[in-house]
């Protein structure tokens, strides 16, 4: 028998992990809170906890995990930026789910775009109003516009497709290109000087942090569409409101914001919002904001559940930790245990 603690858990949490079919000796108690500092008593009895990406799982936090026996941290996502992932290093395990649908966050990178360049959001409200007035609709063929492309993963290479799809002319940039790719690799300042639109694919590292400010900002085409569905802290967000008053940025699609970890996934309509940045940004017609939602299908849904419960009943038979172990020797060239097939520690 295992017992896991999920932090953080939405109704569809409860309803996709509900509907695995083959737990083996899982039981799984779902708590809405987050996890951190404050909440991590609850993970007391518990064997694992399966925690998402606004959970706070730093040093201390992991200290306790261990204290109280805990032994595997499964995240529900592929990100693990929120995870001190070098403090964990032979005391924890850390599982993920690397890929649950590429497809999802491409297209809904996509439904932004078309959102807001089309003025569909505008549309919408207006019609079920009676208006039926087309001033200030006016938007733009993608077809023969250039997009920029940074991180050419899963997420970016199905992103890329789709913007072919549309007849765009992609550029892109990794720092670790896909060899011998038909993507066109530029080098950054040449993908910012010359793209219509930029589209966000790669990880949140201590490299990508702020990978837009008001430096990079300054090397792009006016009026801009600026698209991030990674993680809010590649744009520095303060700098992303100046590029919109100053029109450099005409529309910013956002599915993640920097500071939404206490936001994002909760209801606060009743609230007043005190993140002023969030709110000045939430005010412009040409920015977009979803609340970390282009994950959200049922395809993913199923995925999710499905590869977390294999990843615990994996530790819990005892066998190899399989690919989705993250460690801090992960990619190390010597060092990485998983690429010799052994168990992380
Ligand atoms: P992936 O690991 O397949 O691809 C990431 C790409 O970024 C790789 O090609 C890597 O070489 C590249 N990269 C690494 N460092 C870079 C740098 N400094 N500059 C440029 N490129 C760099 O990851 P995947 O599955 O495509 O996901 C991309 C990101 O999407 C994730 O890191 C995650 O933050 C975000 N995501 C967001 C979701 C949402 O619901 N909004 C859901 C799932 C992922």
């Amino acid at each position: 028998m295992m017992k896991v603690a999920f932090f953080d858990a939405k109704e569809y949490d409860v309803s996709s992990f509900n509907q695995v079919e083959d737990k083996g000796s899982l039981t799984f108690q779902f708590f809405e809170t987050k996890l951190n500092e404050n909440t991590v008593e609850l993970a007391k009895g518990f064997d694992a906890i399966c925690v998402f990406v606004n959970d706070t799982v730093n040093a201390a936090v992991i200290d306790k995990l261990v204290e109280y026996g805990c032994k595997v941290i499964a995240l529900r996502c592929a990100g693990f930026n929120n995870v001190d992932v070098q403090h964990a290093y032979k005391k924890i395990h850390i599982v993920r789910v690397p890929a649950y649908s590429p497809y999802a966050v491409a297209e809904h990178a996509m439904a932004m775009i078309l959102t807001s360049i089309r003025r569909i959001h505008k549309a919408f409200n207006r019609t079920r109003d009676f208006n039926f007035s087309l001033s200030g609709l006016v938007g733009f063929d993608l077809h023969g516009k250039t997009v920029g492309v940074v991180g050419t993963g899963k997420i970016g290479r199905i992103f890329i497709d789709i913007c072919k799809g549309f007849g765009m002319n992609v550029l892109a940039y990794d720092k670790f290109p896909v060899p011998n790719s038909d993507i066109k690799y530029v080098e950054l300042d040449e993908l910012y000087a010359k793209s219509d639109i930029i589209s966000l694919h790669c990880p949140l590292t201590p490299e990508t942090k702020h990978l837009i400010n008001k430096d990079t900002l300054k090397k792009m085409k006016d009026h801009v569409v600026l698209v991030n569905t990674s993680r809010g802290a590649l744009i520095n967000a303060v700098d992303l409101v100046e590029a919109l008053k100053s029109r450099k940025v005409g529309v910013a699609c956002l599915d993640v914001y920097e500071e939404e970890g206490d936001l994002f996934f909760r209801d606060y309509s009743n609230h007043i919002l005190d993140d002023d940045v969030l709110a000045r940004l939430l005010s412009m017609p040409n920015v977009l904001v979803t609340s970390h939602q282009a994950f959200l299908t049922n395809e993913a849904l199923g995925n999710i559940a499905q590869t977390t419960t294999n990843n615990l009943k994996t530790y819990l038979a005892g066998n190899y930790i399989t690919e989705n172990e993250v460690c801090y020797q992960c990619g190390l060239a010597d060092q990485c245990k998983k690429k010799r097939k052994e168990r992380c520690f």
